[in-house]
């Protein structure tokens, strides 16, 4: 015959439970900070789809440049979507971009506005031919 646990016992059982719940949510969570997801590195060239499907003031993430593809009044022009900080994939924030690591955040133009990260983010060329946008991520 088992003896049933105690009030006490079951309470500190729980509280162990909680106690490495959160241990293992702090050392996940570090583990991310010091292992952030780094991109891939990109290729020579991107086709991004047709000209005409991005129209004046699109901002468009493309993935397989990792870069965001902007058309405004002057045409277009694309910035690498990799964190300067660590290398992470940066999002939109509003009109401006923010890294889901660290928390650096860089305006629309891509300039750093908030650190971590020192550096801007980096413009990419781009081309149109023959009615196709094509961004380059390895040249700036
Ligand atoms: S990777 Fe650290 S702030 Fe973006």
């Amino acid at each position: 015959m088992t003896e049933k646990p105690s009030r006490r016992q079951v309470l500190i059982w729980m509280g162990n439970l909680g106690l490495l719940g959160a241990a293992w949510a702090t050392l996940k969570g570090s583990v991310r900070f010091f292992d952030p997801p780094v991109a891939q590195p990109a290729v020579s060239a991107v086709e991004a789809g047709a000209a005409d499907d991005f129209p004046v003031g699109a901002r468009t993430f493309i993935p397989a440049a990792k870069a965001w593809l902007i058309r405004d009044e002057d045409g277009f022009s694309a910035m690498s979507a990799v964190c300067p900080h660590l290398g992470c994939t940066l999002g939109e924030d509003g009109a401006a971009f923010a890294c889901p690591c660290h928390g650096s955040r860089f305006d629309a133009a891509g300039a750093v506005t908030h650190g971590p990260a020192i550096a801007n983010m980096r413009h990419l060329a781009v081309e149109v031919a023959d009615g196709r946008v094509i961004i380059h991520p390895e040249m700036s």
